[in-house]
């Protein structure tokens, strides 16, 4: 399949690495010069086990590349990736001008193309965004019906950094979000691997998935380090205590050991959205209810 990527930071690289080490033809897009030329040089910008190796194999076998181009880009391709970054506004918020402006570029030039093209959201977004925020972008600037002209999916990434090509290739699980039947079609066959759970919903759905799987990890590191906290007065070892209850099958070893507390690129920033999205959701209930 010939696919396009737009943003080529983390998750497109890998997501784009990835898919040409598995024959498909692949053009990632991004708005930096510097990063562009350094890809097309095979020279990964972020350290990952694995991707120099497996970037240098897709460049010379001519599976892959990397250009400014973003129109050129989704006009030869049949399916295009959204990985565009979504950081956290100063009030918590999640900032989506990245996505508002990559969602505008895709669909000018949806607009030229003739062939049913399927979008699929891969960056991180809170429930409701790609309906309510992509969706309508995409129709104002192709002059198209998502679900009809074209398709809409919502695949949520779950790399674990320094073993994020491995995940790739190999993910436990896969989340397919759709829109319609047709692109739920595509998004599985390009997802398509042995021995690997798969589960389809509707957009807003898998986008919840995504929020509540990294609340849920964040809560189980915060949980163990407060049962820490106490145990510290009691005099007793946390690390046997984490152990003891990771022997449960219910609960597991994993993100389970005392330490610093949680952060990293994700989960700050996305518990932090998905806090202030609770919060809008309860000031409206109560604005409804004239609280
Ligand atoms: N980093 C992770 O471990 C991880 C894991 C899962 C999901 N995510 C989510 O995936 C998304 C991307 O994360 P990331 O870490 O790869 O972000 P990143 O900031 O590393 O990369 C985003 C890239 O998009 C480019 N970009 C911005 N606007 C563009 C445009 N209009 N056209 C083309 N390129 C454009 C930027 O220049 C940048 O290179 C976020 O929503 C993030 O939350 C990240």
């Amino acid at each position: 399949m010939r696919i396009s990527v737009v943003g080529t930071g983390y998750v497109g690289l890998i997501t784009g690495v990835g898919l040409a080490s598995k024959g498909h033809e692949v053009t990632c897009v991004d708005v930096i010069q510097e990063k562009v030329d350094q890809i097309n040089k095979g020279e990964s910008p972020i350290y990952e086990e694995g991707l120099d190796e497996l970037l240098k194999k897709v460049l010379a076998k001519k599976k892959f590349t990397a250009t400014l181009d973003l129109k050129k880009s989704v006009l030869d391709s049949e399916l295009t990736f959204m990985c565009v970054g979504t950081p956290t506004k100063d009030d918590g918020s999640i900032d989506l001008s990245y996505i508002k402006s990559a969602g505008k570029s895709i669909g000018e030039s949806l607009k030229e193309k003739s062939d049913y093209h399927v979008v699929i959201m891969k960056s991180t977004v809170l429930p409701g965004t790609t309906e309510d925020v992509l969706i309508p972008i995409l129709e104002k600037e192709s002059g198209k019906k998502a679900g009809k002209d074209f398709g809409v999916c919502m695949t949520p990434e779950f790399l674990r950094e320094g073993r994020a090509v491995e995940d790739f290739l190999n993910p436990d699980r896969v989340i397919i979000g759709a829109l319609d039947e047709a692109s739920k079609k595509v998004a599985k066959q390009i997802h398509e691997t042995k021995d690997k759970q798969f589960l389809v919903t509707n957009l807003r759905t898998a986008e919840m998935i995504k929020y509540a799987s990294n609340a849920f990890l964040a809560t189980k590191i915060s949980f163990i380090n407060e049962i820490g906290n106490v145990c510290k007065r009691l005099n007793i070892d946390t690390t046997q205590v984490a152990k003891g209850m990771g022997m449960d099958h219910r609960i597991s070893k994993h993100f389970l050991r005392p330490g610093l507390g949680f952060g990293g690129s994700c989960f700050p920033k996305d518990v932090q959205a998905i806090i202030t999205q609770a919060k809008m959701i309860l000031i409206m209930i109560l604005m409804f209810l004239n609280l």
